[in-house]
């Protein structure tokens, strides 16, 4: 290595290492895809997706993308809940501007009404309201509720799963509720955070594999961001589960225990963080990372609370500086940059032929090994890790946790 000479200048006879001539950087394809036919679009599209916020579903048409889909969605007058391919089947405008009423949704343009599977039941500009209306079927994809969400599963009819049940969230205690977020840019609990994130959803998904950055990025490099904690560096061992990656990151305290944090995340895109003020206990709930297209995505997360807690177990409080994100300025960004900084610096998408992977980035690799691996298995016909057709099913248990000894 060369020595940086003592004045303001680079040492201009160096002639190693400099960027001219770089190869432009390439992301890996095979991980980055979400489009129906793609290998990883199809294989995402054998698993249940949060859609929507069910209480922010309506008898207003919202437009929804997802899995790089436009779709629109809704709520009729009955309480179910459509999801529709937005182009109406009639003479293809957009059903976002229909209108909808008791038994499905009505288009703006010929008032063709579809009920939320797709089926046509008028046609008023029709002899007789549509003498054929019964061959006529808006494409639809199958949604539910559950956990304060709407779930819609797109892939192939004859591989729907069941919805997978986590065994951690599937009884409420007495005062407890389901507090739903998708604040997904920037920080848990900032309502003012927009719910798009404009990178990969991988970046976002991988990133919970990654218990180092835990002490960098969160707790020294901006200041304490969760909690004190987490200043000293852990010691970490990852291993594969049968539904995803955990790992157990251990640091010593100063009364000579031993903090123990496990982090799990279930494929293909679930994580159950546990608390990020450290406090003990198991991970009060779950989070999906679900693509919108292959450069964006949005976050769904999911705790049980109480009137006490609600809005306190993630990122509770302001982040940086005392300012939820949606506040800071683009210098405190650059001073008290959080995971929105450190993802999205990534780019849209990571330039992964440029990436130099390390010891601590284990969990990374595990977690894309996985991906590509349950990928293949689709490709070759068989089921994925982490989906049952069998209603009765046990639910998946979650060890995630802050724990003390
Ligand atoms: S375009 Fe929808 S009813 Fe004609
Ligand atoms: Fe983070």
């Amino acid at each position: 290595m060369t020595e940086l000479l003592n004045d303001t200048t680079t040492d201009i006879t160096d002639t190693q290492g400099r960027a001219y001539g770089r190869q432009p950087g390439m992301s890996d394809q095979q991980l980055m895809e979400v489009a129906a036919g793609t290998p990883m679009g199809e294989y995402l599209r054998r698993f249940w997706h949060p859609v929507a916020v069910s209480a922010e579903v309506s008898t207003t048409p919202k437009k929804v993308k997802i899995l790089g889909e436009d779709l629109v969605l809704f709520r009729d007058g009955k309480g179910r809940v459509g999801l529709l391919y937005p182009h109406c089947m009639h003479r293809g405008t957009s059903l976002y501007y229909g209108r909808v009423e008791e038994e499905g949704i009505r288009c703006c343009y010929h008032g063709w009404l579809f009920r939320v599977n797709g089926e046509c039941l008028d046609q008023p500009c029709e002899p007789g309201g549509g003498q054929r209306k019964e061959v006529a079927r808006q494409p639809w994809y199958p949604t539910q509720e559950k956990y304060g969400l709407v779930f819609a599963y797109m892939g192939p009819p004859e591989k729907q799963p069941e919805m997978p049940r986590f065994a951690h969230m599937e009884t409420l205690a007495e005062g407890e509720f389901y507090e739903v977020d998708n604040s997904g840019f920037g920080g848990y609990n900032d309502a003012n955070a927009p719910a798009i994130v404009p990178c990969n959803w991988l970046q976002d998904f991988e990133n919970v594999m990654d218990p180092y950055h835990v002490q960098v990025l969160h707790s020294t490099f901006s200041g304490v961001q969760f909690s004190e904690k987490f200043i000293s560096m852990p010691k970490v061992e990852w291993s594969y589960t049968d539904t995803g990656v955990i790992y157990h990151a251990y640091r010593g305290l100063d009364n000579g225990g031993t903090l123990t944090r496990i982090n799990s995340v279930f494929m293909p895109n679930i994580s159950a963080v546990p608390r990020v003020d450290a406090s003990e206990g198991q991970a009060p709930g779950l989070g999906w990372y679900v693509p919108i297209d292959e450069h964006n995505h949005t976050t769904f997360w999911v705790s049980k609370v109480t009137e006490e807690t609600k809005g306190k177990l993630y990122r509770g409080l302001p982040m940086h500086n005392g300012k939820y994100w949606s506040e800071l300025t683009e210098e405190e960004r650059q001073k008290y940059p959080g995971d929105a900084e450190a993802q999205t610096g990534q780019g849209s998408q990571p330039r992964h032929s440029e990436w130099h992977l390390a010891m601590s980035d284990r969990g990374v690799s595990m977690v894309q090994r996985m991906l590509k691996n349950e990928v293949k298995k689709v490709q070759q016909g068989e089921d994925p890790i982490g989906v049952t057709f069998d209603a009765n099913a046990s639910a998946i248990e979650v060890k995630s946790g802050n724990y003390y000894s």
